[in-house]
């Protein structure tokens, strides 16, 4: 019997294991997480380095498999999808924002911005006005046409989240996004996310270091040596 409620969560992890196999030595990264993310939820995940976040964010993003247990993305359990609908699902739901801004180097802002839709091919006007839309959002519009190299940390990292967003993702998985910031930039980016969440009904995960930042989120689950705290 599955006890999976999926009115209520859009994410359920339950009962994963990640061990990593290398040379004969077994890492046993993720032991037994249970975890859930609600909709509408702003969730920090808080650990250690080496605690297994981004394990676990990779799992959810269907970038990686359990050795383990389920994920379910709203009905859809992922561990019965191939790669290619997980990567359906990702090009669709899913908004990825890494540690560093991992932008297109040769691209302008706006052209990184709007490569998702490009490869969803939508139309150049449709494009065009979503792309300044969202720019406009993170406040970036002022610097479409530059390359990654001519913006600050902070800038690629508001250009990477416009990125994330602009498919109108359920959900948004951040791994670190604030790692490279300084803390008043940091806490901006928290400030964003908590607005997108307010404002466009996406439900995100963003894993931290810092627990400066976490009074503006809803929920905080930390993991410790690959459990739940
Ligand atoms: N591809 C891999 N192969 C083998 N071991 C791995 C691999 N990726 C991660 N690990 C191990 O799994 C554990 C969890 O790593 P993970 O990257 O999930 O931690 P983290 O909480 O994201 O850490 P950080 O805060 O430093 O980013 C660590 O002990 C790490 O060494
Ligand atoms: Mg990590």
């Amino acid at each position: 019997m599955s006890k999976i409620n999926t009115t209520k969560n859009i994410i359920n992890v339950s009962g994963v294991h990640r061990r990593y196999e290398l040379a004969g030595q077994s890492v046993h990264a993720l032991k037994g997480v249970d975890f859930q993310l609600a909709y509408g939820e702003f969730l920090s995940l808080v650990g250690r380095s080496g605690s297994g976040k981004t394990t676990l964010l990779n799992i959810v993003a269907g970038l990686d498999r359990p050795s383990e247990g389920t994920t379910y993305f709203k009905d859809q359990d992922l561990g019965s999808m191939s790669d290619e609908g997980l990567a359906i699902l990702r090009r669709h739901h899913v908004g990825i924002v890494f540690q560093s801004s991992a932008l297109m180097p040769l691209l302008t802002a706006y052209e990184n911005v709007e490569l998702p839709l490009r490869i969803q091919k939508i139309s150049r006007s449709e494009r065009d006005r979503r792309v300044k839309e969202n720019l406009d959002l993170v406040g970036m519009i002022h610097r479409a046409n530059h390359r990654p190299y001519e913006l600050s940390g902070g800038e690629q990292q508001r250009i990477a989240i416009a990125r994330a967003i602009i498919t109108s993702p359920d959900v948004i998985l951040a791994d670190e996004p604030t790692g490279e910031l300084d803390s008043i930039t940091a806490r901006k980016i928290f400030a964003l996310f908590r607005d997108l969440v307010n404002e466009r009904d996406i439900s995100i995960i963003a894993a931290t270091h810092d627990r400066a930042l976490i009074d503006v989120v809803d929920k905080v689950v930390e993991l410790k040596d690959g459990e739940i705290a």
